[in-house]
């Protein structure tokens, strides 16, 4: 299939362009480089021998995003483009607004104008807020957002169930990730934090570089195992799989929206992160205990039997294996 994968530079976007090239689809990056780097586009051809086709454009201009579409014409969209950087939303909730919701419109009025019928949209388990029970399933309940970054996810899956009512034909294929860390086995693409990394795993790989002094651990004493928060941890490129087979799967169908749980499954505790690294990496982390994180809540973690069964997919990675992924990759960036 053509694919266009808006936010193909980005961090899942990217290892998703890979695996579609793998699976010998083609894949039309759509980025505006915003929290991306072109570098990127080289590393990909570097991985897969295949330069995919760029476009420099912003969701948010549709008139340059028509111009892809009627340019290419796809058979389907792969959605990532979205700030994503909950704390952030909370300072600039118009700027997450804007960019979260008009990207999505925007791509699918132009879907419909052009007759493009299959989109996977890259939504997240921060829909559920603090359930009730884990793991969660497809069917527990969404909760009112913490923030306005996870409001954004939920407008955006309402949006798309709102529009392919309205329009049969239409497939949409909602996939709510858990926490994705790890890079590609090869060293050469990756999470690229700007900044103070806010995520667990590039605070880890930082701290364990030099670049950060030390690690907090948001708090110890939540009612979990060891007190600290639990997690879903899932290898970026068992996620990335997870969006091929759920357009290939849309391609076979008419008017459906599948929901789906992206997670491995297994909780873990930040604990036993550091615990892995140091173990999986031989590295030493200077850490220490500080106060919980606002709006953390304190464990969460994926029923996956859902995408397991209907998706034929099983995690190929375990959490060791993505941290020492991560970790090579932070090594590489530095030389
Ligand atoms: C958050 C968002 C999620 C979003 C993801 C990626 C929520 C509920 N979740 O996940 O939707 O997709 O970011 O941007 O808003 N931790 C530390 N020390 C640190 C950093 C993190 O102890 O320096 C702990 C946190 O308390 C948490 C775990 O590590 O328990 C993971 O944190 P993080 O990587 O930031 O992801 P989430 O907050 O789970």
């Amino acid at each position: 299939m053509k694919i266009i994968v808006t936010g193909g530079a980005g961090f899942i976007g990217s290892h998703t362009v890979v695996e579609l090239i793998a699976r010998g689809h083609e894949a039309i990056i759509v980025d505006n480089f915003s929290n991306s780097q072109p570098f990127i586009i080289d590393r990909i051809k570097e991985i897969t021998g295949v330069s995919p086709k760029l476009y420099q454009v912003d969701c948010t201009d549709k008139k340059a995003l028509k111009q892809v579409f009627e340019n290419e014409k796809p058979e389907g969209v792969i959605h990532f483009a979205a700030s994503k950087a909950v704390g952030e939303s909370v300072l600039k909730p118009l700027l997450y607004y804007r960019n979260n919701l008009t990207s999505l419109i925007n791509v699918l009025e132009i879907m419909k104008e052009e007759k493009v019928n299959n989109i996977v949209f890259s939504s997240s388990c921060t829909v559920y807020g603090s359930p009730d029970v884990i793991p969660v399933t497809e069917k527990t309940p969404i909760k009112k957002a913490e923030s306005p970054y996870g409001n954004t996810k939920q407008i955006d899956e309402q949006i798309l169930t709102d529009f392919q009512k309205a329009n049969p034909l239409f497939n949409v294929s909602i996939l709510r990730y858990f926490n994705p860390i790890g890079a590609h086995p090869t060293g050469k693409i990756g999470e690229l934090p700007i900044g103070t990394p806010n995520n667990l795993i590039p605070f880890i790989t930082q701290t364990a570089a030099g670049i950060r002094k030390q690690l907090t651990i948001f708090g110890d004493t939540y009612d979990t195992k060891d007190g600290s928060c639990i997690r879903d941890y899932i290898h970026v490129i068992d996620l990335a799989i997870t969006h091929i087979k759920a357009i290939e799967k849309l391609k076979k169908e008419n008017g459906i929206v599948d929901v789906y749980n992206v997670g491995t499954g297994v909780g873990s505790s930040v604990i036993e992160v550091i615990e892995s690294f140091e173990e999986a990496t031989k590295q030493k982390l200077n850490f220490r205990i500080g106060n919980p994180r606002e709006g953390d809540i304190s464990a969460i973690y994926a029923d996956n039997t859902k995408i397991v069964s209907e998706l034929e997919w099983k995690p190929k990675y375990n959490l060791k294996d993505a941290l020492v992924h991560a970790w090579e990759w932070q090594k590489k960036l530095q030389k």
